[in-house]
């Protein structure tokens, strides 16, 4: 309904990416679905994902064996029962896709006939008749792709699929500002479990400039990761950590955010974003020293070029330290020139275009911010701290990925959560509806409160953390919008003339020196003071901002969006950094020069919600 700004749909989908459209897709028919997208629906991580999607595939392979390496990986992180369920998955997942239509490289030996029909027809597609390629960690060949630009063909399936089913809108350019919750009406049983449940979102509408409220039975964050706060980024823009942030301001925890996951092989042209895939180094790319010639990798780690991506970028961040020259040379001129053209296409064709035949000349590159290992605290169903809100893909911290993503496992993570929350989610409305029908007594249960009355555990479970360590915030650091009220060494005033597009881009030059590949004490509160300049310069702005959001006229001025959007982004970068600062080890993609060891005992870092940080 228009008239009055307020929309309706049984499960709203914040982000059009893999996650959100694999909920989509397996979500029951009967159920009105509606997907935002925060800008063109191919703007999105999954669309640029390159190797593939990891599962155990091959005969001699097995999921012992993939979950053996991803917890290699993972460097004692990893929450070992969901990665074992999400792995045990990743069969079905792959044949999921291939059911969708999403159009994998074949075994050249199942393909039908060289001649007529090159390959298998889709709609017959098995997971066994996949071709396989080899990424870092991996100990053998286990990612299936669709030629090197796996994200891109399986994300225009999809959105063939899900522009088809009837029961599924979606709204490109609608972006999710804050999710709607309330507290379950019972809670007075438990005065300190303060559970609420997510009744939908205002959402703002980039094509009509408007502001609107859209109620929902249940949504689902899948709204990806935040390599936007970082100077060079694989991610679009958009991913700037916003879904992170609601989630967090709606009663969610997060869960080791330091975990950021820099790719060795970013391509090192002036400001590209094009990654150079691990596929690459799988089939035997080199990495040289340009200057001296020399392979370093062979110094660093007994498995070279295919070390876990933290080892490799670190060796590589190491080289340009000495070399100044801002990258190293990625080699494969050894490597067929048929066989690259044939495998990388996208690759071969985006490096032409810039000038670089990489069947012959080195290609330069040094790493690139990539992956966010951490996130909103869910399981492998995809449930969070708020009843009602699922999450998944990027935004999501499952303890999957540990301290370091083992390559190509996040695919198939959000295919795998996506339709656990499509299996969940009738399960809740159907408990919910007789809940509220009935008004049966009931506690949700929290990590600190046993449930003594009838239990919710079939209506909502939270997630659990085995071993948490909890990140401290300063105190008060956030009022009710979350914005930072502490004073800063700095002088606000000082600040000359800052605004909010210059305050952005060095935002990203400070998360990039500070909080990047290697960090130290001393760089991190240098930063976290910075970033307290500049949210006080922000408060003291003069933008209509500070009204409560639902007193707010519908339409919304833009300027406020940029203010609300680095508001965030400032108060995500210290939750970072406040996470980086209190993880005394190096550990995973967390590596600290005044603290290089590994500690005893292998802890998550968990921050409790806004609202528990409020009432603490
Ligand atoms: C790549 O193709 O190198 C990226 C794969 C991933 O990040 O999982």
């Amino acid at each position: 309904n228009d008239a009055d700004d307020t929309r309706q749909t049984d499960v709203l989908i914040i982000g059009a990416g893999l996650a959100g459209l694999s909920t989509a897709l397996s979500l029951p028919k009967s159920l009105n679905i509606t997907v935002l997208s925060k800008d063109a629906l191919e703007v999105c991580s999954s669309h640029y994902a390159q190797g593939g999607i990891a599962a155990s595939l091959d005969k001699n392979d097995s999921v012992t064996d993939h979950i053996a390496d991803t917890l290699i990986a993972g460097a004692g992180l990893c929450e070992i029962e969901h990665t074992t369920s999400i792995l045990s998955a990743g069969q079905q997942a792959v044949q999921w896709l291939c059911e969708q239509g999403v159009p994998f490289t074949q075994n050249p030996d199942t393909q039908i006939s060289q001649q007529n029909a090159k390959k298998k027809p889709l709609t017959e597609l098995h997971t066994s008749d996949l071709h396989l390629t080899q990424e870092g960690g991996h100990g053998c060949r286990r990612v299936a792709h669709a030629d090197d630009a796996t994200g891109r063909h399986i994300m225009e399936a999809l959105n063939i699929k899900a522009h088809a089913a009837t029961n599924i809108t979606i709204l490109p350019y609608h972006e999710a500002l804050t999710l709607l919750t309330s507290p379950f009406t019972d809670s007075q049983l438990n005065p300190h479990a303060r559970i609420k449940h997510c009744q939908g979102a205002l959402v703002f509408d980039h094509i009509n400039q408007r502001q609107f409220t859209f109620r929902s039975r249940t949504v689902v964050l899948a709204s990806g990761g935040l390599g936007q706060l970082f100077k060079r980024a694989s991610a679009p823009n958009v991913c700037v950590g916003d879904g992170v942030m609601m989630a967090w301001q709606a009663g969610c925890r997060l869960a080791n955010l330091e975990f950021i996951q820099f790719h060795p092989t970013g391509l090192a042209l002036a400001d590209s974003s094009f990654l150079i895939s691990e596929a690459l180094r799988g089939e035997g790319g080199r990495l040289y020293c340009p200057q001296t010639g020399t392979r370093f990798m062979l110094d660093v780690d007994a498995r070279a070029e295919l070390a876990p991506r933290d080892i490799v970028a670190r060796a590589i961040a190491e080289q340009i330290h000495h070399n100044k020259l801002g990258y190293v040379h990625l080699d494969v001129s050894h490597l067929p020139a048929t066989f690259l053209r044939a495998h990388f296409p996208q690759i071969d064709q985006t490096l032409r275009a810039l000038g670089i035949n990489m069947t012959v000349d080195p290609i330069p590159v040094a790493p690139t911010a990539h992956y966010s290992c951490g996130g909103v605290v869910t399981c492998a169903n995809g449930l969070t701290d708020v009843a009602g809100l699922y999450a998944a893909g990027e935004v999501a911290y499952t303890g999957l990925h540990g301290a370091n993503r083992l390559a190509s496992n996040s695919l198939l993570e959000c295919v795998v959560v996506g339709r656990n929350i499509a299996k969940d989610l009738p399960r809740y409305l159907k408990n919910v509806t007789a809940r509220e029908t009935d008004s049966f007594t009931t506690v949700l249960p929290t990590s600190s409160y046993a449930t003594t009355e009838k239990t919710l555990t079939d209506i909502w479970t939270p997630p659990r953390i085995a071993h948490a360590q909890f990140i401290k915030l300063p105190s008060p650091v956030f009022n009710k919008y979350g914005e930072n009220n502490s004073k800063g060494k700095f002088d606000p005033d000082s600040l000359l003339k800052p605004d909010i597009t210059k305050v952005t881009a060095e935002l990203k030059t400070l998360m990039t020196d500070h909080m990047g590949i290697t960090r130290c004490a001393d760089a991190l509160e240098q930063a976290l003071t910075q970033i307290q300049a500049w949210q006080q310069w922000l408060t003291r702005a003069a933008l209509p901002h500070q009204s409560d959001a639902h007193d707010k006229s519908s339409v919304m001025v833009v300027d406020e969006l940029a203010y609300l959007q680095l508001a965030r982004q400032l108060q995500l970068a210290t939750l970072i950094i406040q996470s980086a600062y209190q993880r005394f080890e190096s550990r995973g993609g967390h590596y600290r020069k005044d603290c290089p060891t590994l500690a005893t005992m292998p802890l998550t870092s968990v921050i409790e919600s806004l609202s528990d940080q409020l009432y603490h």
